[in-house]
């Protein structure tokens, strides 16, 4: 039994993992800002003293955190200094109480280290280069947490699963087909997606196994389009296949990778297994939701 500290619990990955670590009977405890079912501790993590006091009496053997910048990545490039607080400060802080009191540290990075203009599969070790300020301010907390005694970066990218509002992409799928309305899939945005119930499930075994001090890529294998996905979804939940609308990602003011290819191998590795694709993943979840 593990006892872990949630920074950011009331969000998708970390609702995800405060369940999932219960249901294997790991000691969860979460801290956000917001009020919900996965918040023990309810605060500003921003506010540097509380943070430590809190992180201090929580004597945890794992601290995670998935908290991140509340704006999308486009208000991260209109309002640096908030980004920079959550996306940096907060892990540059963890860091210095990592090394203070020896908690293992997991930090939750993204693909977008990387701008996407290689043609294979990126490697931990490739030279990462963020090209808009949601990635940077991601890559420099990389940069903080690398320097601790225990420790575990994990990049990771387009987190799926149910959640109230709806502000990840399956969630929004199934408002939107529910009410019998048009979905866009970007024909041009390709990555490998994951389950916010997958990742939870790679953090545990990660650390259940002590692979400690390294980064690992911990996306799924499949590599598509939102168009793809967002008929994997349809296929799923049985919704028409053509109520998804092949589109063109529209203009943004700000670098997208279009497409980023992981290498998962290392991390695969790591855990003894396979990390499962979009179906298999959207099964469990399914699973999940019914054993409440
Ligand atoms: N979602 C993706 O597709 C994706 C892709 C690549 C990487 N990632 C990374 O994966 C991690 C988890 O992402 P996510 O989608 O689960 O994030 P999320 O849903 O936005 O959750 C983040 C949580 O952090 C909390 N938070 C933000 N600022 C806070 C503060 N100052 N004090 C206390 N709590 C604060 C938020 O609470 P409030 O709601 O109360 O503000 C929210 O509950 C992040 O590190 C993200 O960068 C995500």
């Amino acid at each position: 039994m593990m006892r872990i500290l949630i920074v950011g619990s009331a969000g998708l990955l970390g609702s995800y993992l405060y369940r999932y670590g219960k249901s294997k009977n790991h000691e969860m405890a979460g801290l956000s800002r917001s009020a919900s079912p996965y918040t023990d501790i309810q605060g500003d993590a921003t506010d540097f003293e509380w943070l430590g006091r809190q992180v201090k009496g929580a004597k945890c053997d794992i601290v995670v955190n998935t908290l991140k910048f509340k704006g999308s990545t486009d208000e991260c490039e209109a309002r640096k200094e908030e980004c920079w607080k959550a996306n940096f400060l907060v892990p540059e802080k963890l860091a210095a109480l990592q090394k203070e009191l020896g908690f293992g540290l997991v930090q939750v990075s993204t693909d977008w280290v990387f701008d996407g203009t290689k043609s294979g599969n990126y490697a931990v070790g490739d030279v990462p280069y963020p090209r808009n300020f949601y990635a940077f301010s991601k890559y420099a907390a990389e940069l903080a947490v690398a320097g601790c005694s225990k420790y575990m970066i994990l990049r990771t990218t387009g987190l799926f699963g149910h959640e109230r509002p709806a502000r990840n992409f399956m969630a929004r799928f199934l408002e939107n087909a529910k009410a019998g309305r048009q979905f866009d899939g970007a024909t041009d945005q390709v990555s490998q997606p994951i389950s916010a119930l997958a990742l939870s499930g790679i953090i545990i075994g990660l650390a259940g196994k002590g692979r400690w001090n390294a980064t690992y890529h911990t996306t799924g294998p499949d590599l598509v389009s939102r168009l793809e996905l967002a008929q994997a979804f349809a296929a799923h939940f049985g919704f028409p296949k053509n109520l998804v609308r092949p589109v063109t990602s529209s203009a943004r003011a700000i670098y997208i990778p279009k497409q980023v290819a992981m290498d998962i191998s290392g991390t695969e590795k790591a855990l003894g297994r396979k990390i499962e694709g979009i179906g298999e993943m959207l099964g469990e979840l399914d699973a999940f939701e019914k054993q409440g």
